[in-house]
């Protein structure tokens, strides 16, 4: 868990976590994986429900990875869809992407979370 220091148990806390979420008929996982791959491929295989994976920083290059290893169904991106609005328009494009500029992040307000350009402008 982001922030959280899981110590050496965290493979069986995460069987147990999955069981139970797995009960509750939820519509998809989201989970960051800082590349412990083992427990990826378990929670993987434990998780009935579509996975999504997000792995901090990955270059562009590497999203779909895990789709095509087939550990998870969706590859999510949070940096890069804030700084490029039409993130997904610029990919089918393989045009450039802004450069999120990280020392805005996380101070608040709206200003550079709302005013990165589209690509005709
Ligand atoms: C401004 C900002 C707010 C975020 N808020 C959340 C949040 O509320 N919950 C969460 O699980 N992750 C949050 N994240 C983390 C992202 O979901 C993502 O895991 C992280 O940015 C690393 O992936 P990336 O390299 O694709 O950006 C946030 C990230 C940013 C930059």
């Amino acid at each position: 868990m982001n922030g959280i220091e899981e110590g050496v148990t965290n493979i069986e806390m995460y069987r147990h976590l999955i069981g139970e979420l797995n009960k509750l008929d939820l519509a998809y996982l989201h989970i960051m994986n800082f590349g412990n791959e083992p427990l990826l491929q378990e929670i993987r295989q434990l998780w009935t429900q579509p996975l999504l994976v997000n792995r901090m920083g990955r270059p562009l290059e590497q999203l779909n990875v895990d789709l095509d290893n087939d550990l998870a169904d969706v590859a999510t991106v949070g940096i890069w869809a804030l700084a490029n609005p039409d993130f997904i328009e610029r990919v089918k494009k393989s045009a450039s992407l802004n450069e999120p500029d990280l020392n805005k992040l996380y101070v608040g307000g709206v200003q550079d979370y709302t005013d990165y350009p589209f690509l005709e402008d």
